[in-house]
């Protein structure tokens, strides 16, 4: 894939990131890890180079709204337990997606602190799993690194994949042809899961302060983008119905109403605004 990676393009994607922000508060400069010489030293927390802006976990709302997809994916997966499944998260900040995957039920999680890119050289060296379950650095070409191994691997391979992904991805130019259209071609199906409330991602405290930007709370939370699940999954798994109108179901009966899910990222802009008239009128 063709990554971009000049400067006037670093430039234009932070003007669109300051679009989407909630607050108008710009993230710091770039840097890196602190602890930079040598991959042995013992202070330095990553095996790989870091951003220290990119070290935001993910929330537990965002998990307990995939939990009710993943339901619905181990009834057609046939799975003896949903909860049995194995999830492969690859992006290793502080191991919060682990410690929440499991404190919701979720036993057989593999998130480590390795080196993605390193463990993906070898198609051998990928852990078996069920689901990719991740949410990604949002800095340099990370993002397209991860679609293009979606792409490559596990769609190749008919597995599902869950991405949590700030809204403005799906709006790149070459969304649809790197990924949408490679997604359709190999035979599955694409749908987004959003929630009503925005997720609040956790910066950990481990990152200085120097390096929290204005919009991280003394607390570690920000919401720097409005996110959504992209969901992937082997149209061979759907019996009948799609994903998307299984989901569809669930999503009328569950109380609270708590998320959305849509074909386009554009479709769920309309079907939040519905849902909420609904609410107000009727109540959750
Ligand atoms: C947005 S955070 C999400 C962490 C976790 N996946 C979650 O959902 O809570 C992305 C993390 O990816 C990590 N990362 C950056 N480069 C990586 C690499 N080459 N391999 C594994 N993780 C990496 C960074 O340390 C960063 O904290």
């Amino acid at each position: 894939m063709n990554v971009d990676k000049t400067t006037t393009k670093h430039r234009s994607e932070s003007a669109r990131i300051r679009e989407d922000r909630p607050d108008d508060s710009r993230p710091s400069s770039k840097r890196k890890h602190e602890y930079d010489e040598s991959i042995d030293d013992p202070r330095r927390r990553h095996p790989f180079d870091t951003n220290a802006l990119d070290h935001c976990e993910t929330p537990r709302a965002a998990y307990e709204h995939l939990r009710d997809f993943l339901d619905v994916l181990g009834r057609s997966m046939m799975v003896a337990s949903t909860y049995g499944m194995s999830l492969w998260d690859p992006y290793y900040c502080d191991g919060g997606s682990k410690r929440i995957l499991r404190d919701i039920g979720f036993d057989n999680v593999i998130h480590e602190n390795a080196d993605f890119y390193d463990v993906i050289k070898k198609e051998e060296s990928i852990p078996p799993h069920d689901v990719l379950v991740t949410n990604p650095p949002y800095s340099e070409d990370h993002i397209y690194r991860l679609l293009e191994f979606v792409v490559g691997t596990e769609i190749a391979n008919q597995r599902p994949v869950c991405l949590l992904l700030p809204n403005w991805v799906s709006r790149r130019p070459d969304y649809e042809t790197r990924f949408a259209i490679p997604v359709a071609r190999g035979k599955c199906e694409l749908f987004y899961l959003s929630p009503l409330t925005p997720y609040t991602y956790i910066m950990p405290p481990f990152v200085h302060r120097e390096d929290r930007p204005e919009h991280v709370g003394s607390s570690g939370e920000t919401t720097p983008y409005l996110s959504s699940w992209y969901i992937v999954v082997p149209s061979s798994l759907c019996r009948g119905n799609s994903f998307l109108e299984m989901m569809d179901a669930v999503a009328r009966k569950r109380k609270p109403k708590a998320w959305v899910v849509a074909r386009t990222v554009r479709g769920l802009k309309w079907k939040m605004k519905k849902v909420r008239q609904h609410v107000n009128a009727n109540g959750a």
